[in-house]
């Protein structure tokens, strides 16, 4: 007994000791609400808090902290209890504890503290919520001195917004469940992404089934989704997305901080919804959360001494079963928070002559010092370093979760006082390795000729080329011989270098960027428009020339008319080819380059690539096709025209002499009616068709070139391989050359045959039966036969007139 005696005088003396050393300083009364019941939790950690301070000896030296806690809803603490709220703090204000405090901590709940707020703030209290993310909160025209160590919700749309910069998503949707919550945070989420220049596809709110707004996110191509929900709802909206076809790789949902408590929401057993939670793994794999963060990962020492890793073990030790574990690190900071402002106002206060002590529940003054203080503040406490946005957000730091095999697990963090982010090793994973696209992306994938349809026709246009070359050496080693003198050489290798050149446009037609490089593309648009318009009035003319000069023999009613002389003929196609060029040159003020025109409408989609088919064409910027292209088709088209006129005219000219006019016509023809289909198939032609109009028109150039070459030039090989002997012998061939490339004046050609005893024909006949009478200049060998030739000539003459009176309107309107 004795023992115990003195056992108890110890303790009491050890007590009293005690108080005495503790009454120095001056008790800080702090009020705090929290849940309560088995929500203790909070209380614990606060209360861990208070002693460390006390226990602290740079920080409120003279004073110690007394917490008042009061408990919201013992009951049943996981529902907010605001009238019970409500009622303690009233209480608390007009019977409480003597001393009136400066500062109220928590309540847990939003929904609380909404009530709270307003009243703390006209007994000019500050509050400092350890719970409350409620965006609402913020607004500082209803709760005035309002603060929390948690971040509010819409604090999470930073680590949002950066996510999508630095994944380049300028396009998302949003999907949020029906709460006031998430509406503030959708609401701030929708000014930020608009002020970043991101657009929100779709923005939709669910309250029963989210089945029809998924419906609508996948019919706005939405690749990216926001989703702001709880548990509950997450898993009604992963289900749908499952069944919808909403996940994968092409998908990336961003969610709000979800399943803190229960990393493994999405596969829980939830009557609610159908899937499995194998399909719940797979709707959800790769999900990225913007979740809470309470305990850093630096273990940066905060100024109680204690490393966020020390507290955790301290808490979950003195809590014990009521830990809540990290998230217990808010309701510490607030105790830390408030010490702090205390500690830094000791001094602004000395100045007012005023203590700590002296607050009072109606001193503006003093509330003004701490928020001041408040404001300013930045220290380290367990859950990172503490600082206030001037709305009273905490700034903070969140983790980035990442859903995989149906658990969240952390992939790295976002420092809020630094604006970074921090990756655990690769941070955020993609299933397809690379982030997706925001939409479908768009590839251009250009219409070309395949190989082997070019190769095609190049051998073609090499074996063109050939026969051209061929024959330019044929006509200029047998220049000699009489009969290719005859044949006027030097306008049948104008023939043959428009052929040339033509061959040559058309390989170059079939040249794109793929085979050249895009740089040279503009080059080639040039030399292929040069090459085919100067072959082609190189080629044409000099065969328009000549049917013009049996034209000019034959219709012309003046009989001293000077036969056409070849030089004349080479300078009428120089014209040609000068005027041309004229016209060609002027325009190469606005130069053809090449441009690649997209056909969006024949775009083919698959999975998220969408291929629009891009054509290559040759173009002048600012300058309509038609307008340029008007003055080739009118020049070209007048050659053709009044081509095909002379040919139809002279087309029965069908006397021996006169065999090779005829060729003429036919090629005349033939480049003309080529040339029509050639060109009408390339307008009216599909232009993705690119393969098909490049053939027919190459095709369709190549035959009519070739044809040509063959037909002027192949009638003279079998009589240049008949002896020249025998040529000159044959009245008929030589009558041919003469007639055609006579040189002689009418009236000298007369005198020539008067010397050979041929008598001139009567005056009364047809000026033109003798005409031709004098192109048969030398020999004067008039036979019957040519003689009713000629008069049948005649009288199909007036006739062609008519016919082709009738023919011109039908081959102008092809152009
Ligand atoms: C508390 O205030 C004292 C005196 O102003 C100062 O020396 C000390 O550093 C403060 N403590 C903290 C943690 O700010
Ligand atoms: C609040 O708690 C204190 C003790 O900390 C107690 O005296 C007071 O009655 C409580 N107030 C209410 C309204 O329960
Ligand atoms: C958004 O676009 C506007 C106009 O295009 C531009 O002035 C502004 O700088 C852009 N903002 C951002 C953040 O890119
Ligand atoms: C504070 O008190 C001192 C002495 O009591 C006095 O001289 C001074 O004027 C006071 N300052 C203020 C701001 O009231
Ligand atoms: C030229 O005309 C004559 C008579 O009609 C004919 O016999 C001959 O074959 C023709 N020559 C050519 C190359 O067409």
């Amino acid at each position: 007994m004795d023992f115990l005696c003195k056992l108890g005088a110890l303790a009491l003396l050890l007590c009293g000791g005690l108080r005495l050393g503790l009454t120095t300083k001056t008790p800080l009364p702090v009020m705090a609400l929290s849940p309560g019941g088995s929500w203790i939790g909070f209380d614990k950690s606060m209360e861990l808090a208070v002693h460390d301070i006390n226990q602290q000896e740079d920080i409120l030296a003279d004073y110690e902290l007394q917490l008042y806690i009061n408990h919201t809803n013992p009951n049943e603490p996981a529902k907010p209890s605001s009238g019970n709220a409500d009622y303690i703090i009233y209480s608390n204000f007009y019977d409480g504890p003597d001393r009136p405090m400066p500062f109220l901590l928590g309540s847990f709940y939003s929904e609380e503290c909404a009530v709270l707020c307003r009243a703390v703030a006209r007994f000019n209290v500050i509050q400092i919520s350890y719970g409350a993310v409620s965006p609402s909160l913020s607004d500082r025209t209803e709760c005035p001195t309002f603060y929390r160590t948690v971040q509010s919700a819409t604090q999470q749309n930073v680590p949002r917004l950066r996510l999508l910069l630095k994944y380049n998503w300028d396009r998302v949707a949003i999907i949020r469940y029906s709460n006031v919550v998430f509406t503030s945070v959708m609401e701030s989420l929708r000014d930020l992404l608009r002020v970043n220049n991101i657009s929100i596809v779709a923005n939709e709110m669910f309250e029963d089934t989210p089945s029809n707004h998924i419906a609508y996110l996948k019919e706005r191509d939405a690749r990216i989704i926001i989703g702001l929900f709880w548990d509950e709802q997450g898993r009604q909206v992963f289900c749908e997305a499952y069944k919808q076809g909403l996940y994968g790789a092409r998908y990336v949902w961003i969610l709000r901080g979800i399943g803190y408590f229960a990393p493994d929401w999405a596969i829980r057993p939830d009557p609610a919804i159908s899937c499995t939670p194998e399909e719940m793994t797979l709707a959800t794999e790769g999900v990225v959360i913007t979740n809470w963060h309470f305990l850093p990962a630096t273990q940066d020492t905060a100024l109680t001494g204690r490393t966020p890793s020390n507290f955790l073990a301290t808490y979950n030790e003195y809590a014990g079963e009521f830990s809540f574990g990290d998230a217990g690190s808010t309701a510490y900071d607030a105790v830390l928070t408030a010490a702090v402002v205390f500690n830094k106002s000791i001094e602004r206060l000395q100045l007012v002559n005023k203590t700590l002590e002296d607050f009072t529940y109606d001193d503006e003054e003093m509330l003004q010092v701490f928020m001041e203080v408040i404001d300013d503040l930045y220290f380290v406490g367990v859950s990172g370093p503490v600082s206030f946005l001037t709305d009273g957000d905490r700034v903070g730091q969140f983790k980035i979760e990442q859903i995989r095999g149906g658990t969240a697990g952390t992939v790295g963090y976002f420092l809020s006082h630094e604006d970074r982010f921090e990756w655990i090793d690769e941070g955020i994973y993609f299933l397809n390795g690379e982030p997706p696209h925001d939409e479908i992306r768009r590839g251009d994938r250009l219409v070309t000729i395949s190989t082997s349809g070019f190769v095609a026709i190049c051998s073609l246009c090499g074996l063109g080329i050939a026969l051209a070359c061929g024959l330019l050496v044929f006509n200029v080693v047998m220049r000699k011989q009489r009969i290719i003198k005859l044949s006027s050489p030097n306008i049948n290798n104008l023939i043959i270098m428009g052929s040339l050149m033509t061959y040559i446009s058309v390989i170059l037609n079939g040249l794109d960027r793929d085979k050249v490089g895009a740089e040279n593309m503009d080059h080639v648009c040039r030399a292929q428009l040069w090459m085919l318009a100067l072959g082609f009035t190189l080629s044409f003319g000099s065969m328009f020339s000549k049917t013009w000069r049996v034209h000019s023999i034959f219709m012309n009613k003046k009989l001293e008319k000077k036969a056409v002389k070849d030089y004349q003929l080479v300078t009428m196609v120089g014209v040609f080819i000068t005027l041309e060029s004229l016209y060609l040159g002027v325009w190469e003020i606005r130069p053809l380059v090449a441009v690649l025109n997209a056909y969006e409408a024949q775009a083919t989609v698959e999975k998220d690539l969408m291929l629009i088919p891009v054509v290559q064409r040759c173009t002048r910027h600012g300058v309509t096709d038609i307008s340029w292209l008007a003055g080739i088709y009118i020049f070209n088209g007048v050659q053709l025209v009044f081509g095909l006129f002379l040919a139809y005219e002279t087309r029965n000219v069908t006397i021996p002499a006169l065999n090779d006019s005829k060729n003429i016509g036919m090629s005349v023809y033939n480049v003309f009616i080529l040339s029509c289909v050639g060109a009408i198939f390339s307008l009216l032609m599909d232009p993705l068709k690119t393969e098909t109009i490049f053939l027919v028109t190459s095709l369709c150039v190549l035959v009519s070139t070739t044809t040509t070459l063959l037909i002027i030039f192949t009638p003279k090989t079998p009589r240049w391989l008949q002896s020249d002997d025998h040529a000159e012998r044959d009245p008929a061939v030589f009558v041919r050359a003469r007639a055609v490339h006579c040189q002689d004046n009418f009236l000298a050609a007369c005198a020539k045959g008067k010397q050979h005893g041929y008598s001139l024909p009567q005056s009364s006949e047809s000026p033109l039966i003798v005409l031709v009478t004098a192109l048969f200049c030398e020999e004067y060998i008039f036979t019957d036969t040519a003689r009713s030739r000629l008069l049948t000539l005649y009288k199909l003459e007036k006739l062609s007139a008519v016919t082709f009176a009738s023919f011109l309107p039908l081959s102008l309107g092809i152009f």
